[in-house]
């Protein structure tokens, strides 16, 4: 620790002010002075967040209160040291469409105005999410909860049309701790299938935006990020539109930066997505806390497809966790160690962001996404897709209507010996191992001719793939 802190303060106040004063010595005008110490000490280095960032092809950031934009304090670092904003609160669904149907956009579209006139880009942040929904989405379900997210996503998306960066599309949507499931919601009680229609929605109404998943607590690896992780590989599969993935990155003693946060940040963007630091806070202060901030930096800076970082908020007393000191300002809006650590990391490089998509280096689904099987007499079909990894799979069944309507279906299938089911959406399993009946839920029996629905299953071992008897009702 005190070796640390010798070090940490060795080259902060004794190195630079050297060269500083020689200088002064020998030029007069102040703006020289500057310009002249930044080049001596790094032929690249920057002297703002947003400009060392910049300089390997990376954003800065910052969460933004628009109610903060009167602050000529907070205005005046969100000016020099940012290039990047995601509104806090604003773009919430409960801030953008209070009534059913009735969309305000104010405070949302203060912040894109204060980012555009100042040269910054914005993410937005966040169209679907079960927390901050309006009292009157809290109360729906089923389908009037579906078409109505459908709208939201619609609506706002096309408000911001052509201004957003990158959307958080869809924000936390799985559960903590080892189930790997998705977290229950009144969104994901519509359906497993809710997340996917939520960025093909996205993308219909924004083709420009690059679309997130992001969530917290998938920093490592662990069973949350692997599920978010069997997911993304199953939208690339599938061509489900995701572009990037958000890691919140919300740090305290508690929740530390994981050790493996790089090779997390990089097995991710090796799926072929770019992946994001999405709400970067770590409580704690002095050298500790600038030890770590660092450590994130480097992480992102070693990920060539890391393309930025974003902090949740200016100053401490502007975070949502402010008793815990967790951002690079302090309440008075001076630069902490930390800031200091993240501008050091910032300026000692790290690879750029490829201007190519480079090709996923983790092996495609071991079967080809399901193509929907033309209707053939009376009853259904079921065709399998399988998405296999070491020691867990996730199977997509597509069940299609054959020449003539039905009222239900049952799909039969044996799993491989050693296989279980840990989880199943959108339809009733009748058991976890060897021959497993699916019986359709409430919303999913009843198909016209030739038309079709998914359900799938998660679960440990080798997972089936190939066809299934299905039997219609
Ligand atoms: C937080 C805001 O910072 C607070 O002002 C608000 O009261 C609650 O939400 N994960 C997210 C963010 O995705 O939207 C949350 O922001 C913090 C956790």
């Amino acid at each position: 620790m005190d070796k640390m802190l010798a070090r940490g303060s060795g080259s902060g106040s004794t190195a630079r002010p050297r060269p500083r004063a020689v200088l002064l010595s020998m030029v007069a005008g102040a703006a020289v002075v500057a310009a002249t110490v930044a080049v001596a000490s790094s032929a690249s280095a920057g002297t703002t967040l947003g400009a060392s960032a910049a300089e390997s092809g990376r954003y800065f950031g910052t969460a933004v209160a628009a109610n903060k934009l009167s602050d000529s304090t907070y205005v005046g670092i969100l000016n020099r040291e940012f290039n990047m904003v995601t509104p806090e609160n604003e773009m919430k669904w409960d801030a953008t469409e209070p009534s059913q149907g009735q969309f305000n956009y104010t405070s949302a579209d203060r912040i894109v105005s204060h980012a555009q006139a100042n040269g910054m880009r914005v993410r937005g942040h966040a169209l679907a999410w079960h927390s901050q929904q309006p009292g009157w989405a809290q109360n729906l379900s089923g389908s009037a909860l579906r078409q109505a997210m459908v709208n939201h996503v619609t609506q706002v998306a096309t408000h911001y049309r052509g201004k957003i960066y990158a959307w958080d599309v869809v924000n936390e949507a799985f559960a903590d701790g080892t189930s790997g499931a998705r977290r229950d919601s009144n969104l994901q009680r519509t359906g497993n299938d809710w997340i996917e229609v939520a960025f093909r929605t996205a993308r219909a109404a924004d083709p420009g935006a690059k679309l997130c998943y992001n969530d917290y607590n998938t920093d490592g690896q662990n069973a949350k990020s692997n599920a978010v992780y069997a997911m993304v590989q199953d939208f690339k599969a599938r061509g489900v539109p995701i572009d990037c993935v958000g890691f919140q990155s919300h740090f305290n003693s508690a929740s530390p930066v994981p050790s493996d946060y790089q090779a997390n940040l990089q097995r991710f963007a090796n799926l072929g997505v770019d992946v994001q630091i999405t709400e970067l806070d770590i409580e704690g202060s002095g050298t500790t806390q600038a030890d770590n901030y660092g450590r994130v930096v480097r992480a992102c800076l070693a990920v060539s497809r890391c393309t930025g970082i974003t902090v949740w908020g200016i100053r401490d007393t502007d975070s949502w966790r402010a008793s815990g000191t967790p951002l690079l300002f302090d309440g008075s809006g001076n630069k902490k160690p930390a800031y200091t650590a993240v501008l050091n990391a910032l300026n000692g490089g790290g690879t750029p962001p490829p201007t190519t998509t480079p090709p996923a280096t983790t092996p495609p689904p071991t079967t080809a996404p399901p193509t929907t099987p033309p209707p053939s007499g009376s009853g259904c079909t079921a065709t399998l897709a399988l998405n296999q990894w070491q020691g867990g799979f996730v199977t997509y069944v597509r069940v299609t209507a054959g020449a003539n309507p039905i009222n239900g279906w049952t799909v039969v299938l044996t799993l491989p010996g050693g296989a279980a089911i840990t989880n199943t959406w959108s339809a009733q399993p009748s058991g976890t191992t060897g021959t497993v009946n699916f019986r359709n839920v409430d919303y999913n029996g009843q198909l016209g001719a030739g038309a079709s629905t998914e359900f799938g299953f998660q679960g440990t071992g080798v997972g089936p793939s190939g066809t299934a008897t299905c039997t219609a009702r």
